[in-house]
């Protein structure tokens, strides 16, 4: 089947997602990750329905393709090589597509296997990252484990790529509290149930954080933080219920105290991703690396983070 231009290897499948249909795809030698929206459904087929339904359909798919379009264009932008590069977003029929640069990912068991310090560079450049898109004004809005992807550098390091930017929206205009929410529940942030319970509130970057800083705690010890499970089916439910998730301290000293300020229950006191880059960038910092991770961050001024991308190579 082709698409654009683009040659689907096999099918498009529903594996890991409820919202889209993906697959692999080809096109001028290249291979993609290609992705198929279910939602919304463009009135190729109108002569069957009634016009005013036809005009409604069609102003619903102009929104969202206008909308999408931007906000994909501006997190492109925002990248410096560790959002993955999101290369078409286009209709086709009825429906919408989007192609990205294909991530080989590796498993998040090698991850696990990787020196402490290696963790700490892939924690590092996420918050770099997500960060950037903070900066921006632009909420991620699902992030977890499974939408960041690990690669293997040349070097035999592993990296680590934000993915799925479907939920992402712009942090001045927030879903409307009455909408349904699409996140994970297992990442979900306490303001986000709040919000839906009382159908009032705006979400905002911190959402971002919560998940995040619950990433982390897996990229260290492959679990989630601990809370009473015979109470409670999801983090956000646990600290909501006024419980203190448990935090392994098989976690580096200065991550584990950023994962708890990562996941505090009130989202003004959460740390923000740029507060987090600063702590490691400020002189004396107990996060200031002292191995030879940095190396190359010359006196340009350049970020510590900023040079790894470069140094690595993997933009
Ligand atoms: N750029 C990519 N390269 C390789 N695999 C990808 C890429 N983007 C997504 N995937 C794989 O496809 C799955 C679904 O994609 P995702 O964008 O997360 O869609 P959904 O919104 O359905 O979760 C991901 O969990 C991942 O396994
Ligand atoms: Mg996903």
């Amino acid at each position: 089947m082709e698409i654009k231009g683009y040659q689907i290897r096999g099918e498009l499948k529903t594996t890991n997602s409820g919202f889209s249909k993906w697959g692999f795809a080809d096109k001028n030698g290249k291979t993609y990750f290609i992705k198929e929206f279910i939602d919304p459904v463009y009135p190729v087929y109108a002569d069957v329905l009634e016009p005013a339904l036809v005009e409604r359909k069609k102003r619903i798919c102009k929104e969202f393709e206008d909308r999408t379009a931007l906000l994909y264009r501006e997190i492109n932008e925002c990248s410096d090589g560790n959002l993955v590069y999101i290369e078409e977003f286009f209709r086709e029929g009825s429906h919408y597509y989007l192609t990205m640069e294909k991530v080989a990912a590796v498993s998040m068991n090698l991850v696990k296997r990787m020196p402490r310090e290696d963790r700490i560079r892939i924690c590092k450049t996420l918050i770099h990252s997500i960060g950037r898109m903070h900066q921006r004004g632009i909420v991620h809005g699902d992030i977890k484990l499974d939408n960041i992807m690990f690669r293997q550098l040349p070097s035999g390091k592993i990296t680590a790529k934000v993915i799925d930017f479907d939920n992402s929206f712009w942090e001045s205009e927030p879903p409307d509290p009455e909408e349904e929410v699409h996140g994970d529940p297992v990442y979900m942030a306490p303001e986000t149930f709040r919000m839906m319970e009382e159908e009032e509130g705006a979400l905002t970057r911190a959402i971002d954080v919560f998940a995040l800083g619950l990433v982390f705690h897996q990229i260290f010890t492959g679990e989630l933080p601990g809370f009473d499970h015979s109470r409670y089916d999801y983090p956000f439910e646990a600290v909501l219920g006024g419980e203190e998730l448990s935090y392994s301290y098989e976690i580096p000293g200065e991550w584990r105290e950023m994962i708890i300020r990562m996941t505090e229950k009130e989202e003004e006191k959460r740390i923000s991703l740029v507060e987090a880059e600063q702590m490691w960038k400020s002189p004396g910092s107990r996060l200031r690396s002292t191995t030879g991770e940095t190396k190359g961050a010359g006196s340009s001024g350049e970020s510590e983070a900023g040079t790894f991308f470069t140094a690595a190579g993997d933009l």
